[in-house]
């Protein structure tokens, strides 16, 4: 098939590149000229594991190319996706500027029957909206449909999510556009759900505010148990077992960050709100999220007698592993309260460094995390990257000016960091922290 995606972002490179290596005929179209020359030259702009090389095989396969123009892509393919970004505005409702700018370039090169697609993440509404724009902008009455294709890939196994996805949801208001659309993933031999458009575009917020629910439920829960003398770690994973909980998204720490789940929650805050619901229940999940950092540079400052001209260490910046986004990156927050604090900021991370040096070119950037440790008063794990795992400790306690471990994912062992010399604080966990006794 030929198609044709619209922003080469996470979503839409990988959503171009593997379509092509399942053998369709693929143009990636993006505004940023930037972006279309490195993937015309096999570098992909963004960090996702495997993506180079599968692009390279599909580049010299000739399956795939890249253009900034949108109208020549659509007049000469059936299928666009649109894969732009939706980011929040300052109230936190979605910025929906360029999918209307996408929506209307399409509509300008309308040339016969066309089903657009929108995969990127947007209000319910959303896709009666792209079709007003294309109706307003087409010079002649061809036929169009519009569908939506919600995606639920995560940064960092993006092209594993894609090719193995839980569920594909196909959100058509008729069979021809929706059957279409099956036949493009059949080949991935993956659960699919036909829906009506609204349907499909509340699943995608609904799902990824349940996730974000749930970091914060257990967020909420780590709090009582360092007042109580509980380890929040046992009470995940004793109520993970729990076959109707599960233990995915039940990791207590510094919360979520990332191009999703913050935006995603206050867009749909706002959308309940539309609508005359009650927003309490999102307001809490932002609430609790955005407590996270500024407890954890409490728990530092508390430590330490005073932030001011103390060191600070983070270990990764990225929002997650595996990923250069730091996009509402939990560190971002870190870095803002400790230099506000008069704290010197060291970091390291694998990926993302080159993406916060020119936001906080005042931070020391390191080449490893034993550079991090030279002289820190404290170390923060912020991104739990595999290569932190496993750390020389002794060499790190050695590095310190104070060997402080504030471990902001839960990643490592109290009682082993304690006997290697190390004062450590996890989140939530009491019963191993001493210095939170109980209340009761
Ligand atoms: N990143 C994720 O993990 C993820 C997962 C699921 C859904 N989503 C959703 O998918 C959408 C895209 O996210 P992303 O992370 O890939 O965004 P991104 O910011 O990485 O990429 C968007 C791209 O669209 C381009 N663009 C903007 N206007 C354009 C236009 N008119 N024509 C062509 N290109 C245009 C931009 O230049 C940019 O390269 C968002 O709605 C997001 O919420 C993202």
């Amino acid at each position: 098939m030929k198609i044709a995606v619209a922003g080469t972002g996470y979503v839409g490179l990988v959503t171009g590149v593997v379509f092509a290596d399942l053998g369709n005929e693929v143009a990636c179209v993006d505004i940023d000229p930037v972006k279309v020359d490195a993937i015309n030259k096999g570098q992909s702009p963004i960090y996702e594991p495997g993506l180079d090389e599968m692009l390279q095989r599909n580049l010299e396969e000739e399956r795939i190319r890249a253009t900034t123009d949108l109208e020549g892509a659509t007049r000469e393919t059936e299928v666009i996706f649109i894969c732009v970004g939706t980011p929040p505005t300052d109230t936190g409702e979605p910025d929906l500027r360029y999918v209307d700018e996408a929506a209307a370039t399409i509509g300008r090169a309308l040339n016969g029957y066309k089903i657009i697609v929108n995969k990127s993440t947007v209000p319910v509404g959303t896709g009666d909206r792209v079709r007003r724009i294309i109706e307003q902008h087409r010079a002649e009455p061809h036929e169009f449909d519009v569908v939506s294709n919600p995606e639920f890939l995560r940064e960092g196994s993006a092209i594993h999510d894609t090719l193995n996805p839980d569920r594909i949801v196909i959100g058509a208001d008729n069979a021809r556009a929706a059957m279409k659309i099956v036949e493009l993933y059949a080949p991935l031999e993956r659960p699919m759900l036909i829906t009506n458009l609204a349907t499909a575009e509340i699943i995608k917020y609904a799902s990824n505010t349940f996730l974000a629910l749930k970091i914060s439920y257990i967020n909420a829960i780590a709090d009582l148990c360092e007042r109580t003398g509980a380890d929040v770690v046992q009470v995940a994973k004793a109520m993970g077992y729990d076959q109707r909980i599960g233990h995915a998204f039940l990791q207590a720490g510094l919360g979520f960050g990332g191009s999703c789940f913050p935006k995603d929650v206050q867009a749909f805050m706002h959308t309940v709100q539309r609508y005359q619901l009650d927003p309490t229940l999102y307001q809490q999940i932002l609430a609790i999220n955005n407590a996270r950092p500024v407890q954890m540079v409490e728990r530092v400052r508390e430590r330490l007698g005073g932030l001011e001209g103390r060191t600070v260490g983070l270990l990764g910046l990225a929002f997650k592993p595996n990923t250069d986004d730091i996009r509402e990156a939990r560190a971002l927050e870190l870095i803002k309260l400790l230099l506000q604090a008069g704290a010197t900021v060291k970091a390291y991370d694998p990926v993302a460094m080159p993406r916060v040096q020119p936001l906080h070119p005042e931070v020391v950037y390191c080449r490893n995390a034993y550079e991090v440790a030279e002289n820190a008063d404290a170390l923060v794990l912020v991104t739990e990257w595999n290569e932190f795992r496993q750390l020389n400790f002794e060499r790190i306690r050695n590095a310190m000016r104070q060997p402080n471990l504030f471990d902001g994912r839960n990643l490592y062992d109290p009682q082993r960091m304690r006997k290697l010399g190390f004062y450590y604080y996890g989140v939530g966990r009491a019963a191993d922290n001493g210095e939170f006794k109980a209340m009761l």
